[in-house]
């Protein structure tokens, strides 16, 4: 029997989002059923409600969740009923060209559920990154589930489905950073702050955050910024290179995705340093850049999808090191909300209140 339960659309363009009823299949071959337990607010399901991601409206919004294993569909071998997961929007598939060369984390045709979740009338949703987890249950590809130990407290777990996995991957899988780095992290939310984090358990030993927000940037000392640069007083190009003895930042991190801070990403790095833009941006913008820098500056201008993780191998990681007090994921959750909360929470995102709203079902 589909079960109906409550879930989180967005149902038109920069239209506030709405508690409705979403009908959720039983799950059919190689499908998995979650009991949500958990489920992070990301600025990408405000993306996703403002249209700058797709048209495909309405969308179920949600995608940094954990939860229940509650019903397994034909064929499904790697997760049981009762397992406890985090979902993730990597499900690789082993065949693509990505995959067939040694590089999963690239995928080019990662697995979704192949049914639709809906609305009672039957309207299709499109769940956000293939996941839709501001709901009670959501039906998802059984690779999108990755077991992780079950001591850590689902609010933080399911932190590493998106933005946390996204910043320390950026830092750590993209950028490369190593011991003795210089890092610049441009952009001090959730994401931002996961790659300060992971810089810092890589050896980098200069870490500057630069955010508009003195409060953000207080956090990210926390995280182990060891400078800060607030982007409103100051010139953050000019203060990243005069922290780097006048060269810039080995890695420079955009964690905000707009052409200004990728410009400001761009100048603010050493000569063979790395960009790595994880910031997304939308399809209205454009940068301009001085192809002589391009070529003379030298080094590597990289994105980083979902911090190039595997996330087979990075959730466990990540979840170990947290129990192991190494890494501070549950220090992301700034506060917990419910189903109803999602707005509210995406308001205080805006106002800069919170690193991660995280709403408990
Ligand atoms: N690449 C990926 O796989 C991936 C995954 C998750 C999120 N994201 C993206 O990462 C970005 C950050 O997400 P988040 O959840 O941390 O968002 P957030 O809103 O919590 O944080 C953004 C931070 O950037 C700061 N900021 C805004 N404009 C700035 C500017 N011009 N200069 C300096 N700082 C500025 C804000 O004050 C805030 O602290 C979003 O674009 C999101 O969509 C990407
Ligand atoms: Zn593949
Ligand atoms: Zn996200």
């Amino acid at each position: 029997m589909p079960s109906t339960v409550k879930g989180v659309i967005a149902r038109a363009k920069d239209a506030p989002v709405e508690l409705v009823d979403v009908v959720v299949p039983d799950p059919g071959p190689f499908e998995a059923v979650v009991d949500v337990q958990a489920c992070g607010v990301c600025h990408t399901d405000v993306h996703y409600r403002d249209g700058g991601i797709t048209d495909d409206f309405p969308f179920l919004l949600g995608h940094e969740a954990a939860g229940t294993v509650s019903a397994v569909g034909e064929g499904v071998t790697d997760v049981a009923v009762g397992d406890f997961v985090v979902l993730n929007w990597r499900a690789v598939c082993g065949h693509c060209r990505a995959c067939r060369r040694g590089r999963p984390w690239y995928c080019f045709d990662t697995h979704n559920a192949s049914q639709p979740m809906t609305l009672v009338d039957g309207t299709p949703l499109t769940p956000a990154l293939g996941i839709g987890a501001f709901a009670e249950k959501t039906l998802v590809h059984a690779g999108q589930c990755t077991k992780v130990d079950p001591a850590l407290p689902a609010t933080a777990a399911g932190l590493l489905g998106c933005g946390i996995m996204a910043g320390f991957g950026a830092a750590v899988n993209t950028g490369g950073v190593t011991r003795g780095d210089s890092v610049a992290v441009i952009g001090c939310g959730g994401v931002g702050d996961a790659a300060i984090a992971g810089a810092a358990l890589a050896g980098a030993t200069t870490i500057i955050a630069v955010d508009l927000d003195d409060r953000k940037l207080e956090l990210a000392r926390s995280f182990g910024a060891t400078h800060t640069v607030n982007s409103r007083s100051a010139d953050p190009v000019e203060a990243v290179r005069a922290l780097t003895g006048g060269h810039g930042a080995d890695v420079v991190i955009d964690a905000v995705g707009r052409p200004q801070t990728y410009e400001q990403a761009f100048n603010a790095r050493d000569l063979a340093g790395t960009v790595v833009l994880v910031g997304v941006p939308t399809p209205d913008m454009q940068i301009t850049l001085p192809l002589l820098d391009v070529f003379g500056r030298g080094g590597a201008l990289r994105s980083s999808w979902y911090g190039d993780c595997l996330p087979s191998r990075d959730f466990p990681m990540l979840a170990a090191l947290s129990l192991q007090g190494r890494f501070p994921l549950e220090d992301f959750v700034t506060e917990t909300t419910g189903l109803d909360g999602v707005e509210d929470a995406f308001a205080k995102m805006a106002r800069g209140e919170v690193l991660r709203s995280v709403v408990v079902l």
